[in-house]
């Protein structure tokens, strides 16, 4: 058996997106040791990573473009060649998408692994040297039983060891989480293969924020984790409904229960739902796993923060119809945030995709301006649920790059994303040059609300009494 725990000089991560982009970069920067290979069959989203002006990487977050700059070249390099990726690394991290399957057995709720499974078959072809693989995508529990199946019988006398070492950064926050984790996780059955990826993150991290575990804790450590992240928002969105009866406020609320120490303050922002490419998918996915062990009770249990989320969409939607006099047909409704939350581009189960829709099947006119996200990117939202004719999205949504002109005589302003620059706005220019009444839908509540209603607006903010509206 080869020495698993041999010095890692060279590593390669196969998939170059929010997760291996930014992940592989604060590895290269606090190992400058190491030579950092990330490869990607996506040729533009190479080529974005090795734009030179850093306004163009792919994936926007605060501190990214630092980071990159000061070790691309040097120590981390992106690339399309995956094979010589493969075959100079002594370790491999697998950052592929893992998105709900959309066909077939599992369809709407199981973990599409094709992605997964092309790499293991892609290494299996290539490597001539025995390798560490680490799985860093999130993946069902006992998918490295699958990996091993693969990488074993490839005949090729290479020998490997799988880790699973599943990735907590949170989007817009992804630097500072990856330069401070509150834990590193990292599960596998060999010790020396285990402490060789406990000895990169050493570099930054101290010993007891490294956590080792078996594979399978491992792997079903990060499935749990956004469920029970994602549950709080669904609970917290629940209550909110309840305050908008009661005269209750719920950010009020959030902060009673909040300063229970066994509950603690995190993750108890109501909001108009949660998004992004993980919370939906990986609860889906627990459910689906739970439900093929035959676990009734565990998959509905889950199963209800997800339908507790969608509700939430949809009745911020229904809301905005209702107080606009029951139509919103030839209405401009202007949008201010797309983003899934604030400091990312990242739209990917946006809460504002779903309240679109809803508000272009009741024939609104939609006048979207988000700070970081484009409008072909907006417009791929749209197109994508399949809900009309691409033609007509582009007739009824414009996306414009000034929140002035986004609310220039709109009916109402919708806020979905909480953009901290939402704040600084001349909120008395923006109320004067719109139709009356003017309303403000504000799914996050950002804003003051009392400030608003000084100013002149009608302000329904989610989760409070909302008197007169
Ligand atoms: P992503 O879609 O942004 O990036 C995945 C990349 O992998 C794409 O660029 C794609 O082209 C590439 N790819 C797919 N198959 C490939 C192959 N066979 N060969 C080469 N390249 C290939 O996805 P992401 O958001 O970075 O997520 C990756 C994984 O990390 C998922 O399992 C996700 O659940 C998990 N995760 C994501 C986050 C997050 O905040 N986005 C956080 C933690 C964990
Ligand atoms: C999440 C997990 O936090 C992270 O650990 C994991 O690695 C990936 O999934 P992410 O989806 O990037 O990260 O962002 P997160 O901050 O968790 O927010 C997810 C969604 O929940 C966003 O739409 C956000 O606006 C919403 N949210 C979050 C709320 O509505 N209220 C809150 O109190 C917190």
């Amino acid at each position: 058996m080869a020495d698993y725990k041999m010095e890692i000089k060279n590593i390669c991560c196969i998939g170059a997106g929010y997760v291996g982009g930014p992940t592989m970069a604060v590895i290269a920067h606090q190992c400058p040791h190491i030579k950092v290979t990330i490869v990607d069959m996506n040729v533009a989203r190479i080529n974005a990573w090795n734009d030179e002006n850093l306004d163009n990487l792919p994936v926007y977050e605060p501190g990214l473009s630092e980071i990159v700059a000061g070790s691309r070249g040097k120590n981390l390099f992106f690339s399309t060649d995956v094979d010589k990726g493969i075959r100079e690394a002594e370790m491999i991290f697998i950052s592929v998408n893992t998105p709900t399957k959309t066909y077939g057995k599992g369809k709407g709720m199981a973990a599409d692994l094709k992605f997964i499974e092309l790499c293991a078959r892609k290494i299996a072809e290539v490597a001539n040297s025995d390798k560490i693989i680490v799985e860093k995508s999130t993946l069902p529990v006992r998918t490295a039983e699958a990996l091993k199946s693969i990488l074993e019988n490839s005949g090729n006398n290479v020998r490997y060891h799988i880790l699973s070492n599943p990735e907590f950064l949170a989007e817009g926050t992804a630097i500072e989480d990856l330069l401070n984790p509150d834990r590193v996780l990292i599960g596998g059955e060999d010790k020396d293969a285990v402490d060789s990826l406990v000895e990169i993150y050493s570099n930054w991290v101290s010993s007891e924020k490294i956590l080792t575990t078996n594979l399978w804790s491992s792997e079903l450590s990060k499935l749990t984790a956004n469920a029970f992240l994602a549950q709080r928002v669904s609970s917290i969105n629940a209550i909110s409904e309840l305050c908008e009866k009661t005269e209750a406020d719920v950010n009020e609320v959030s902060k009673a229960i909040g300063m229970d120490s066994r509950i603690g303050p995190k993750f108890l922002k109501a909001s108009v739902g949660f998004g992004g490419s993980c919370f939906q998918k990986d609860i889906l996915n627990l459910v689906y796993i739970a439900r093929s062990y035959g676990l009734q009770e565990v998959a509905a249990y889950w199963e209800q923060v997800i339908i507790m989320n969608d509700h939430q969409k949809r009745r911020f939607a229904e809301r905005i119809v209702q107080t606009l006099f029951n139509t919103v047909s030839g209405k401009k409704i202007a949008f201010l945030g797309w983003a899934f939350k604030k400091d990312t581009n990242d739209t990917r189960e946006s809460a504002a995709i779903y309240v679109a829709d809803y508000l272009l099947n009741e024939e609104a006119e939609l006048v979207v301006y988000d700070p970081k996200v484009t409008a072909e990117q907006v417009y791929a939202d749209l197109d994508y649920l399949n809900t009309r004719d691409a033609s007509l999205n582009r007739k009824l949504v414009r996306i414009v790059n000034d929140p002035y002109e986004a609310c220039n005589q709109a009916h109402g302003i919708a806020i979905l994303t909480e953009w901290d620059e939402f704040n600084a706005y001349d909120w008395e220019k923006i109320n004067k040059n719109m139709k009356r009444p003017a309303f403000i839908f504000d799914g996050r509540s950002a804003l003051n609300k009392e400030e608003l209603r000084q100013t002149g607006f009608e302000v329904y903010s989610i989760g409070s009494s909302n008197v007169g509206i």
